[in-house]
Formats: C-alpha cells, sequence, structure tokens
C-alpha cells in the first residue's frame, strides 16, 4: 500500500487524473448530473428544446447557450430551494444550426443568438443528498441581447452614450459577451460583458483610436447583426459600442426589475466584479480586463452598505456602484529584472513578489487622468489606465477575495504574446514567462487587509502548467503530489477557506481537458492542488459554486474544437448518441456526505 496521502480538512478526495473522455470526470464515490442545459424551458409555456426546429421565441423562454458565470442564491433557510443565475457569454451559430452559412444568416438564425445571449434564472430545488433539480417559478428569468437596461452613475446620459434611439444616453437593449461575475452581499448578481468589440461592424469607416483600443475594427462582424439592426453598424449608430463592456447587476428576486449597467466600475472587457465589504461599510469591487497585456481595477463606494435584507436596503444598496472612485494597479517587482528572465524559473529570493499601488483615475465627476474629463474616464476606461502607465497584465480573468483572510485572488490566464517581437513587452516580475501558455494564479493583499488601502503587496502563489516543467510553481509544494493545470479562470472559496480554480486552457496541455481544481491556501498542505472534476471534449469549466453538499460548474462550449460544427460534431455530450453537444450546468454531489468529507 502507498503511504496515506495527506489531505487538508474538506479536501478528502482522490483527484481525478488528466484525460480526454467526452464526460464530466468526478472522484470516486461522488455523482453527477445536469442541472440545466442550453434549451431546456425556464417556464410551463416553454416548448421543449428541438435543435432542428429552433425558434427566436422559444429561445428566449429557455436557458441560453455557453453558460459562464453561475451563482446559487438561497430562497428560504432550510437549504432547500435556490435561484440559479448564469450568464451566456456568446453563441456559436456553426454549432447551433446544421448548414450553417456564415456569409449569409437569416433573421430566425440572428435572432435565434439575441435570445440565447445574456442570463437566465432559474429555481432549483435541492434534496438532503445535495442534488439539484430545475423547478418553475415566478422569478424564472430570461435576459437577451433585447432586453431594457439603465445605464447608471457618473457617465449615463453623456453624449457618449446618446444613440439615435435613446437621445437620453441612458437606455440601451441588452447585455452582450457576459462572462464571469459576482454575487453581492446584498444579494444582487453583477456579470462583467467581456468581449463585446465583436458585435459592431464598420469601425473602419469611423477610424477612432478609442475605438482600436478596445478592438472594434474591421468592417463587417462574423455574425453579420448589423444587417438586421443598424445599432451593430457603428457606421449608424458610432456610440452604441459605447454602452457595452461594462458591469451589469441584477436583482434576481426581482423578476420585474430593469438591470442596470454601471459606468462608475469604468469600461473595458470585464471578466467579473466582486465586492469586500471595508469595515466602515464602504464597498469595494475588484475587477479584471481580460485581454493580453490588459490591467486590474478597483472601484471604492462613497456610499456604505445597509444591512439586512429588506426591499429598502436592498434598493439602497443597489446603488452603492454608481458613487466612488475608480482605482487601476501598478505592480512593482522586489527582485532585480536580470533574475526575471522570462523563463519562469524563480529569482534569488525564491518568490515572485512585491508591491503596488492602486493609482486613481476618476472619482464621482473628478477625472485624475490629464487630458481626460471624468465621462472619458469612465468610457475609455483603457486610455485612462494607459496614461497612468498602469501594469500589463497576463488576461486578468475572475478575481475573489479569501472570505476568512481578505487576500484578494486573481487568476491570470495566459498571454502568449508576452516577449514576442513586435508585441508590447517582456517579462515583468508579476508575469514572470515569455510565451505564457498556462498562466499564473496572483495573491494580493491591501494594506493591514484594508481594502480601502492605495498601496499593496503581492505574490505569485502558483505559476501553472505541467508541474514536471522547471517553469512551473505550486506554492513551494511537492510538485510530484499534484495535478498539472493550465490557464486559471474563475476562482471560488469553499467553506473551510480553500481556494478552486476552474480552468479554460484550450488544449494548451496535451491529453489534458480543462477542469475544477482545490488547492489549500495556508498550511502545511499550501499549493496542494488537485483535480476535482475534469469536463467534455473541447469545453471549459467555469462558474463554479462550492456549497456544503453539492459543487456546481458551467460546461461551456462542449465539442469546441478546430474543424468541429453541427454537421461534424467532437461532442455529443449531454445527452450521448449522436446528439450535439449542449453546454449545460452540472451538479456534483456525495450522496450522504458532504463536499470533500
Ligand atoms: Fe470569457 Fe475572460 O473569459
Ligand atoms: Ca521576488
Ligand atoms: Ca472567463
Ligand atoms: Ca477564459
Amino acid at each position: 500500500n502507498a503511504p496515506a496521502e495527506q489531505r487538508a480538512a474538506g479536501l478528502d478526495f482522490d483527484p481525478v487524473a488528466p484525460n480526454e473522455l467526452d464526460e464530466v470526470v468526478v472522484p470516486p464515490g461522488y455523482e453527477q448530473a445536469v442541472v440545466v442545459r442550453w434549451g431546456d424551458p425556464l417556464f410551463p409555456d416553454a416548448p421543449g428544446f428541438d435543435f432542428d426546429r429552433q425558434t427566436a421565441a422559444a429561445q428566449a423562454r429557455q436557458f441560453g447557450f455557453n453558460c459562464d458565470f453561475a451563482a446559487l442564491l438561497p430562497l428560504d433557510r432550510t437549504g432547500g430551494a435556490h435561484l440559479l443565475v448564469t450568464n451566456h457569454e456568446y453563441t456559436s451559430e456553426q454549432f447551433m444550426f446544421r448548414g450553417y452559412d456564415g456569409e449569409d444568416p437569416t433573421r430566425e438564425q440572428v435572432e435565434i443568438a439575441w435570445a440565447a445571449h445574456g442570463l437566465s434564472v432559474l429555481r432549483v430545488d435541492q434534496d438532503g443528498d445535495g442534488r439539484l433539480t430545475p423547478a418553475f417559478s415566478d422569478r424564472n428569468r430570461r435576459i437577451t441581447a433585447t432586453t431594457p437596461f439603465l445605464l447608471t452613475g457618473p457617465a449615463a446620459g453623456s453624449d457618449l452614450l446618446k444613440t439615435s434611439a435613446d437621445p437620453t444616453g441612458t437606455r440601451v437593449l441588452g447585455t452582450l459577451n457576459n462572462c464571469a461575475g459576482g454575487v453581492t452581499p446584498w444579494g444582487t448578481i453583477l456579470s462583467g460583458e467581456e468581449n463585446f468589440h465583436q458585435y459592431f461592424a464598420n469601425a473602419d469607416e469611423l477610424d477612432d483610436p478609442r475605438l482600436a483600443r478596445y478592438g472594434v475594427t474591421g468592417a463587417a462582424t462574423a455574425r453579420k447583426w448589423e444587417r438586421f439592426d443598424p445599432r451593430f453598424d457603428l457606421a449608424r449608430e458610432p456610440n452604441e459600442a459605447n454602452r457595452f463592456g461594462y458591469v451589469v447587476e441584477l436583482d434576481p428576486h426581482d423578476p420585474d426589475s430593469t438591470p442596470v449597467k454601471h459606468t462608475a466600475l469604468g469600461r473595458f472587457k470585464h471578466e467579473c466584479a466582486n465586492v469586500r465589504v471595508a469595515r466602515d461599510g464602504r464597498v469595494v469591487a475588484y475587477s479584471g480586463d481580460d485581454e493580453r497585456f490588459e490591467y486590474i481595477y478597483k472601484f471604492v463606494s462613497t456610499g456604505k452598505l445597509r444591512k439586512g435584507d429588506s426591499r429598502s436596503a436592498r434598493r439602497h444598496n443597489m446603488t452603492l456602484l454608481d458613487d466612488g472612485a475608480l482605482y487601476v494597479a501598478r505592480f512593482t517587482g522586489d527582485s532585480p529584472a536580470s533574475e526575471v528572465d522570462g523563463s519562469g524559473e524563480l529569482p534569488a529570493d525564491g518568490r515572485f513578489d512585491g508591491h503596488g499601488e492602486w493609482v486613481p483615475l476618476a472619482a464621482g465627476d473628478r477625472s485624475f487622468v490629464p487630458g481626460m474629463t471624468a465621462e472619458e474616464v469612465y468610457v475609455f476606461t483603457r486610455l485612462a489606465a494607459d496614461r497612468v502607465g498602469a501594469t500589463k497584465m497576463d488576461r486578468p480573468e475572475d478575481i475573489q477575495t479569501h472570505p476568512h483572510t481578505g487576500v484578494v485572488y486573481c487568476a491570470l490566464s495566459n498571454n502568449v504574446d508576452r516577449g514576442e517581437e513586435g508585441r508590447k513587452e517582456g517579462a515583468t516580475e508579476p508575469n514572470p514567462r515569455v510565451r505564457n501558455k498556462h498562466g499564473q494564479v496572483l495573491e494580493l493583499t491591501d494594506r493591514g487587509g484594508d481594502p480601502l488601502s492605495a498601496v499593496f503587496s503581492w505574490n505569485l502563489m502558483l505559476v501553472c502548467g505541467d508541474p514536471d516543467s522547471p517553469d512551473t510553481y505550486f506554492a513551494g509544494y511537492d510538485k510530484s503530489r499534484v495535478s498539472p493545470i493550465s490557464s486559471p479562470d474563475n476562482v471560488a472559496f469553499d467553506r473551510h477557506g480553500h481556494l478552486w480554480i476552474s480552468s479554460d486552457s484550450a488544449g494548451a496541455l496535451k491529453g489534458h481537458n480543462d477542469g475544477l481544481y482545490a488547492v489549500p491556501v495556508s498550511g502545511s498542505e499550501r499549493g496542494h492542488l488537485k483535480a476535482f472534476l475534469t469536463v467534455p471534449r473541447g469545453a471549459e469549466t467555469c462558474g463554479p459554486v462550492i456549497g456544503e453538499r453539492v459543487v456546481t460548474v458551467c460546461v461551456q462550449h462542449p465539442g469546441e474544437v478546430d474543424g468541429a460544427s453541427a454537421d461534424a460534431p467532437a461532442s455529443h455530450w449531454p445527452d450521448g448518441g449522436d446528439s450535439q453537444p449542449r453546454p449545460s450546468v452540472v451538479a456534483v454531489w456525495r450522496p450522504g456526505r458532504r463536499i470533500g468529507e
């Protein structure tokens, strides 16, 4: 018998071995099942899913495509009922329609895509083992690319946000490319509008560097939505793209509420936003801009949290993200640059670490950026951060604060352009590898654990990849005992304070499907990363929620591999046989036991 494997409390499971199976693989003793999948009806009047006869009207009443973020919000104190809120990041029409002609999509196909974006709210009931079952309820809701939103905060009403359909600059139809998100302490959902650039056509005709800085370039889009709604044609509606790229807030407990876009948190390719409450009641939101060489931001509210779950408290708290100060992070390493050579090998002090500062960009109507008004800072936030010399990071994805220590964890997914000729820069201590395929996990501590502090210390906890490779680091833990991981994307915590990480590697580690991993962040097991599950072929793992009795993940884009399509599917998960793959939410539980016990 092999010696007993050391296990942290709450992480007592055998790691899942790397595999390329077309299924969700969980540790021995655990069970798993799909909770809801693309096309499942969310309302009693919704038609059942029919891949070959899909309609926009049906899709608007069904679960959307490519679920990413997920939250489970308790509906009562027994733990028996929750609202499952999910983002639907994007559509891939070649996987949604047989014989799809990208040069000539039909109006129906485009309207199906609009209806498959956005968010879903779905009641789920939980049994004593942890198993989740979807239910119809009066809270169930679909938000799509055509649902009305209110723009709020200091840039609302700005000339930069006005269009012919909305001369007030305050009302927008829809939310697009919602990636990760967060649950606020007041019970609402935050959702980040990420790669919005791809929906807007004919930027070439405007020749505006402010558009180009967001990657809004070119003529026709791949989706051709501009043929069916002129707001997606910048030559006709030059400001429409300025109305996407925000943090969205939704009150899922009020199905009639109008969701908002908070301009005070800035406009960039928001992966997420997660809120922490300071000792004096002000709230702080961290958010990453997920693109190569982009930045990490922090917002500090002016107002203070009102406690309690009354309707008036929630209404007040939903205004907190509209007034405050926006900062961007500037990192400094403590090792000589000569020791950060791009190889990923540790410098002489044994750590990639240092200090940093939060550089103010704007507060309320006041800009701190020379040559930019406050409105410009909020709408063209990337340009503001460029001007103050913020630190270019390796794709900042999800950011979460540790519930016990206040340490901020950020997944820096990867950056294959770092150090490449003609690209922006080479290795820096927080981004220590050139051609970084596998990413790293950052720990950032605002001074004194106070999220209001303008300065912080930082270190890399993980430098990801194949643990046999010398350019990886697992917090100094014995690398022969950890699971390989590439491209960390979402981060979450369990009730013990262990960090859980989901991955989105697009095949960067040969022979490895993506997965969900757990790792202690303190004690003798710090760095002992173990795979808890892996997802089917071509999928990324996202939206992890780690409960006492159940773990849920979103399985996004199963079967999305080069050359695959609805005419040649690379996955038949979850329905099996010769079925088409369907993005889904999966629950994992262990009958009669708590997770990890
Ligand atoms: Fe949509 Fe940043 O991953
Ligand atoms: Ca160092
Ligand atoms: Ca993501
Ligand atoms: Ca990702």
